[in-house]
C-alpha cells in the first residue's frame, strides 16, 4: 500500500508480511546511538510484523517500508498515534550502506506532510540520542525546536544515555 511517493527513486509503502525476508536482509549498520528500534526488527521479524500490523490496525502504529527502486532499504514509522490528541513520534533507521546521502531526510518530510495532511495530526515528536549526531541533523533540518534534553533517557551497553526531544507542529510545517 502506497503511502507517498518521496521523489523520483523512492517510495513509501505500508511494511507487510511479504517484506519479512527483506526486511531480515537489511543492514543494521552502526547502531552506537540507536535505542534499539533497529535491534527490535532483526531475528524477530514475524513478531515484531504481528506487532506492527495490530497497531496499525488499532490506528496507532505506520511502520512504512522506504523503497528505493523497488528495493526495501530502510523504515519511517508514526509511533504512538493519539488520534484524540492528534500527536504521534517520529522514528527511523535507513540500511548501513545507504546512510549519507540525504536519503532520511526526504523521507522523513515526505511521512511528516502524510501525517499531517491525511491524518490531521497537530505535533510530531522525534527523540534522540544527543550522540547521534545524523539522528539530531534530521529535525533540526526539518526545522523541529528542541525542546530540551532529557537525562539518563535510556540505557545502553555503555550506560545511561541523555536523548533530545524534538516537536514540529503543523502550523510550523512548511510543506515539502
Ligand atoms: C539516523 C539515520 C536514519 C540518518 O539517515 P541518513 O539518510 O544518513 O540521514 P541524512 O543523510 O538525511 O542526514 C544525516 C545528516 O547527518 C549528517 N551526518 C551523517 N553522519 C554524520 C557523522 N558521522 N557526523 C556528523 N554528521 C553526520 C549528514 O551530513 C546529514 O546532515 P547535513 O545534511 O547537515 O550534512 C541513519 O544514520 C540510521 O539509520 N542510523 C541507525 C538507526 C538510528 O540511529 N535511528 C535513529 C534513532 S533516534
Amino acid at each position: 500500500m502506497l503511502i507517498r511517493k518521496v521523489d523520483d527513486e523512492t517510495e513509501l509503502h505500508l511494511l507487510e508480511r511479504k517484506h519479512a525476508g527483506e526486511l531480515e536482509a537489511l543492514d543494521p549498520g552502526d547502531l552506537t546511538f540507536s535505542q534499539g528500534e533497529w535491534i527490535g526488527v532483526k531475528g524477530r521479524v514475524d513478531a515484531w510484523m504481528s506487532q506492527a500490523l495490530g497497531d496499525f490496525a488499532a490506528g496507532t502504529r505506520l511502520e512504512a517500508g522506504i523503497f528505493r527502486n523497488g528495493l526495501l532499504i530502510g523504515i519511517v514509522s508514526l509511533q504512538d498515534i493519539d488520534r484524540d490528541g492528534k500527536s504521534a513520534g517520529l522514528n527511523y533507521a535507513l540500511d548501513g550502506k545507504w546512510r549519507g546521502r540525504g536519503i532520511m531526510t526526504r523521507c522523513c518530510r515526505a511521512l511528516i506532510a502524510y501525517a499531517y495532511e491525511e491524518l490531521d495530526l497537530n505535533r510530531i515528536e522525534i527523540v534522540a540520542d544527543v550522540g547521534n549526531i545524523p539522528s539530531c541533523r534530521i529535525p533540526e533540518k526539518i526545522g523541529f525546536a528542541k525542546e530540551s534534553v532529557m537525562r539518563a533517557c535510556y540505557r545502553s551497553a555503555d550506560g545511561f544515555r541523555d536523548c533530545a526531544r524534538y516537536s514540529l507542529l503543523k502550523s510550523e510545517w512548511k510543506g515539502g
